[in-house]
């Protein structure tokens, strides 16, 4: 293991002396991506990763009791139907705005919730159906870093008690050997190790996160799911967090679920990025797909939300979209789209069909039946084929076909092509074969 700098460290009681700087009151604070792209190049797909993590149909729906009756009342569908993959060593992000069930997924992902509904492949075993007894040695390799390292550390324990924790529960080492590993593990975060003795509330915002990535690490995990990591941080503490990830996933070969709202931090770590709207995957794709072409308005108007400053960041800088309306309730969300009620671009059909998530390029899947790139939106839905809902009277066959390019979990070798209205088919790796329009189209009558 390669210890880290301890950077965050320096300057403050526990650290050297920060060195003398000279700063220039006039100049703006340096930005996230300066500050990680001295050292840290953005992380890289790699198509032929297998998915350490498979997500299928995965649904939380939480009962909503009534204090009077003390019964259920309804349902909040935090999670209603989400599919996705996590490649072995890679990392996927997952964005939306507050509440539309990103940190629900991740507590369904390490189990602190059981689903509703769906499954969870993980190493052969469907983390959604396994029993307390079986979870346990399978804790070992899914782990989280939480959204709140103020909150997520006892404050009655000391920092070497909550990293040996999860050592000593899963009798990972010798008792006369949980110190030193734990003392390991603070180094490696670029924690002092001699530090173990004392209190998460003699440790800053950012201090604190790394013993939170410490206790992750202590089991050594094949997956980590980050619940917002950075976002409580400062901006120069974020790009050490950031880097400090980065290394620990080379080094480990750690898959991440990377939850943010901030896009230009997930453009930095994750090649693919999954966008959420209330309990829905919209978008999903990889990185250049889904900055440079967002084919659904809500992913639109994320990246045209973020502030000016940041905009470089995320690719070049965008026209302000301005959503109006508030996020409708997950206890009753809206009739077909759920973001019918919020978008510039709703019609008629929107309010009708729930628009399917489409494959519609190599690694590119959105849900909206008028997908297209910002400014092309197409004025015919793009779904009428895959709903039937031109009147062509296609076969059962047909709708068939087209409904697998819809489904799937992760990416198929065909897709739906938005220009020609056909399912195409071709390499799905990157650097492959151009795609072959047709091949696999059912004829249209
Ligand atoms: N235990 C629970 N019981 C009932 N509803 C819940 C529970 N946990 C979460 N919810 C609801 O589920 C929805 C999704 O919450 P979640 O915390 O997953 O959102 P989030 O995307 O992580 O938001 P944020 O960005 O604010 O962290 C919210 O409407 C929330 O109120
Ligand atoms: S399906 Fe309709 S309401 Fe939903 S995002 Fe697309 S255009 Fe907007
Ligand atoms: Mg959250």
């Amino acid at each position: 293991m390669s210890a880290q700098e301890p950077e965050d460290l320096e300057g403050t009681e526990f650290g050297p002396p920060a060195p003398a700087t000279v700063v220039d009151p006039a100049a703006p604070p340096p930005e996230f991506e300066e500050l990680v792209a001295s050292t840290h190049t953005a992380a890289q797909l790699d198509p032929t990763a297998p998915p350490v993590l498979s997500v299928r149909d995965l649904k939380m729906h939480f009962p909503l009791k009534s204090p009077l009756v003390r019964r259920t009342v309804g349902l909040v569908l935090a999670v209603d139907g989400i599919s996705f993959e996590v490649p072995a060593g890679g990392s996927l992000g997952l964005v939306g705005e507050s509440g539309c069930g990103k940190s629900t997924t991740g507590q369904l992902i390490t189990r602190l919730y059981k689903p509703t509904h769906g499954s969870m492949m993980f190493e052969g075993q469907d983390l959604a159906t396994v029993s307390r007894k079986q979870m346990k040695p399978l804790r070992r390799d899914v782990q989280m870093i939480f959204q709140d390292p103020y909150s997520s550390l006892n404050p009655r324990h000391t920092v070497g008690a909550i990293v040996a924790t999860p050592l000593r529960t899963h009798k990972v080492v010798p008792n006369n050997q949980v110190l030193s590993r734990v003392q390991e593990l603070l180094e490696v975060v670029g924690l002092n190790p001699e530090h173990y003795n004392r209190y998460p509330n003699e440790f800053s915002g950012g201090q604190r996160q790394r013993i939170g990535i410490a206790r992750a690490l202590a089991l050594q995990p094949k997956l980590l799911v980050a619940d917002e990591p950075v976002s409580a941080l400062d901006v120069s503490i974020q790009a050490q967090v950031v880097n400090l990830l980065q290394d620990l996933q080379k080094e480990f070969g750690i898959a991440y679920l990377f939850i943010a709202h901030d896009l230009a931090i997930v453009r930095h770590v994750c090649p693919e990025v999954a966008v959420m709207y209330l309990g829905k995957i919209v978008e999903i794709a990889d990185r250049e797909s889904l900055y440079e072409h967002a084919h659904h308005p809500y992913t639109q108007a994320l990246l045209s939300a973020v502030p000016d400053v940041k905009q470089a960041a995320i690719g070049g800088r965008r026209e302000r979209i301005r959503l109006t309306g508030d996020v409708p309730s997950p206890i009753n969300p809206p009739s077909g789209c759920r973001f019918r009620t919020r978008c510039p671009i709703a019609q008629e059909i929107c309010a009708r069909h729930e628009p399917p998530l489409v494959q519609i390029g190599p690694r590119h899947k959105v849900a909206c039946h008028f997908a297209g790139e910002l400014g092309h939106h197409p004025a015919q839905p793009v779904t009428s084929r895959l709903l039937a809902e031109d009147g062509a009277g296609r076969s059962d066959e047909a709708a068939r076909l087209v409904a697998e390019v819809a489904t799937d979990v992760g990416y198929a070798d065909s897709w739906f092509d938005l220009g020609s209205q056909t399912v195409v088919s071709g390499a799905r790796k990157v650097g492959g074969e151009s795609p072959v329009p047709g091949g696999n189209l059912p004829p249209e009558t």
